[in-house]
């Protein structure tokens, strides 16, 4: 261990990396179960990204109009092209119902119909009847801040059940032992410089994803998928990671969301021509199609020259047409959002869009209750002892190929649940730790060092300009064999280039310069697996469009990918199958078909 480092140790029943959602869902249930549990931070918790989900969370209430979860399901199947894990996702749809009411008894103040239920609205690819019925109305929506709503929700919550949070805590790597393990986690507190040791019997990771490696996204600046990079680090594979989201409505030159509530509310998208084009892609869900459907469409138009505006390099979303009291009741924040990062004001004009980076369907791979595999040959669920892992740094798989809008607040909800009662289930409160080695966590500190004494002639946001470009470029809406091959050596010349990287802080305490190098790295690691799993699937699925390979390949590619960083040896790539079955007789699974909408 660098010898200047002074290390402070804790011990806890669980430790909880990231305070999104997931991440306070988890630790909020941890906590009434009586287990002393540390949820560590790199922002405040009601900062972390969640806070920026708009359009809903879905569960089939059934408030307005008719839904059966098993509906839910079927919608989340299709949606996911049938690489989601069907066990997984029966139980994400059915335990949506409580989940939601139990978020409503929490507090979360949910927009209300007429009669005082919780409002729904219909949202891309929900539909009633088993995709052959009309949109279902199954998004539970605070107005358009519905992530608002519920971190605040959550995290009041925490602080009333004497949860413990340590803020600003950056997380470094995990610390596992030699049998595999995982006893715990190394952070760095940014406000004073301290290191710290948490040792714990489980350690959840909750650290959302990496919508940062691209140019332009509707993620925060924090997300930089830290969790992900800590489980390739451990020598553990990530799952699915070629899986992109494109929203279909970010705004043109900012990125910033304009949510799918949008045209949930009746909003609908046109072409430089004035043509509903999404008619002619998707003629019974038109605008309401999944999102990877409509961002390949709005890309078509675009290329065959009907885009917008002088580059005609947009589309227009319009809302012009809906009232004012829907856009003022429903659409408050994205109306604000459009005026300030657009110049439009929504009553009058519509709104220009483009397909922007929003989600990452891959992850660490997990069971339902939110346990990290290990997958083996033998062993495709073998799990981690010791590892968890939620929210959008997890593929559990619930979302396959291509999530559906507001299974995400969902996911986050109801595995960040899951997984308290699976560690009430696996840990007894207060059961002593095993010893740990002298040196544990030696190695995550020389890393934290070598990169604060980095002296080369890269600065990070070169490096990072670059690999942002190359993702853009290289691993966009439609992909070919020869893009991604170039895409592939490109990226892999800029993750070598981080060791010609140079910070000029060395200092330990809010050193912004230190703390965007490690996320740095985290992402580079991320985009690295990303594009070779991404080459390596020839097949089209979901959001991974191969125009070489325009359909989707049961008989070969029905599988997840996992890949594997392996030091000098670089990528290693693997699969492992899907679920094709349900966790119970009250639905049966759903066969694979041809998913149009
Ligand atoms: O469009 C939206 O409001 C985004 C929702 C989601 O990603 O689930």
């Amino acid at each position: 261990m660098p010898a200047a480092y002074n290390i402070t140790d804790h011990s806890y029943d669980v430790v909880v990396v990231g305070a999104g959602g997931a991440g306070l869902r988890a630790t909020l249930g941890m906590t009434i179960e009586g287990l002393r549990t540390a949820c560590i931070s790199k922002v405040f918790p009601t900062r972390s990204h969640t806070v920026a989900a708009q359009g809903g969370i879905s569960a089939a209430l059934g408030n307005i109009g008719p839904d059966d979860w098993r509906w839910h399901m079927y919608d989340t199947v299709k949606g996911s092209d049938w690489l989601g894990d069907q066990d997984a996702i029966e139980y994400m749809c059915r335990n949506a119902i409580p989940a939601v009411i139990e978020l409503e008894h929490f507090g979360v103040p949910f927009s209300r119909t007429e009669d005082g239920r919780i409002y729904q609205r219909p949202f891309g690819g929900h539909m009633m009847e088993y995709g052959d019925g009309d949109p279902a109305r199954r998004a539970c929506a605070a107005a358009d801040r519905t992530g608002h709503a519920i971190i605040h929700t959550l995290y009041q919550q925490c602080v009333r059940n004497n949860a413990e949070f340590f803020v600003e805590y950056f997380a470094l790597d995990l610390i596992m032992d030699d049998e595999g393990a995982c006893r715990g986690v190394m952070a760095w507190n940014l406000e004073d410089g301290s290191l710290h040791r948490f040792r714990a019997h489980l350690v959840v990771l909750a650290t959302g994803g990496y919508g940062r490696t691209y140019f332009s996204c509707t993620s925060a600046h924090t997300c930089t998928g830290d969790g992900n990079a800590m489980v390739l680090r451990a020598g553990l594979p990530l799952q699915d990671m070629e899986f992109i989201q494109f929203h279909p409505t970010g705004i043109y030159g900012a990125g910033c969301l304009i949510t799918e509530g949008a045209r949930g509310e009746g909003g609908y998208l046109t072409s430089s021509e004035g043509v509903r084009f999404m008619e002619a892609y998707a003629p019974h869900a038109k605008d309401l199609a999944s999102r990877d459907v409509v961002s390949r469409a709005m890309t078509i138009e675009i290329r065959e020259g009907r885009g917008c505006g002088p580059e005609k390099d947009h589309i227009l979303l319009h809302l012009e047409h809906l009232s004012p009291e829907v856009l003022h009741q429903r659409l408050p924040g994205i109306s604000e959002t459009a005026k300030i990062f657009a110049g439009v004001d929504v009553m009058r004009e519509p709104i220009p869009v483009l397909p922007t980076v929003h989600y990452n369907m891959g992850g660490i791979p997990t069971n339902h209750h939110g346990e990290v595999l290990r997958p083996t040959a033998d062993e495709p669920d073998a799990t981690v002892p010791g590892l968890m892992a939620i929210g959008e740094a997890a593929s559990v798989s619930v979302h396959g190929a291509n999530r559906l809008g507001c299974n995400s607040l969902l996911d986050i909800v109801v595995f960040g649940r899951a997984a308290a009662h699976r560690a009430a289930e696996l840990v007894r409160p207060g059961t002593p730790q095993k010893p740990m080695s002298n040196g544990a966590g030696e190695e995550a500190m020389a890393r934290l060092d070598a990169v604060r004494q980095s002296r080369g002639p890269r600065k990070t946001a070169e490096i990072r300009l670059d690999m942002q470009r190359v993702m853009q470029t290289n691993c966009a809406v439609f992909r070919t064999a020869e893009v991604l091959r170039e895409g592939v050596s490109r990226i892999d010349v800029v993750a070598n280039s981080y060791g010609d990287l140079g910070i000029s802080d060395r200092s330990m305490i809010w050193n912004t310069d230190l703390v965007e190098a490690l996320e740095l790295e985290n992402l580079l690691e991320q985009a690295v697996v990303t594009l070779h799993s991404a080459e390596n699937r020839t097949e089209s699925r979901g959001a991974h469009a191969r125009e070489d390979y325009p359909e989707r390949d049961d008989r070969n590619w029905m599988k997840h990918t996992l890949a594997w960083l392996d030091g000098d040896a670089g990528v290693k790539l693997g699969d492992r199958p899907v679920h094709l079955f349900t966790l119970s007789n009250e639905v049966q699974s759903f066969p694979p078909k041809a998913r149009v909408y």
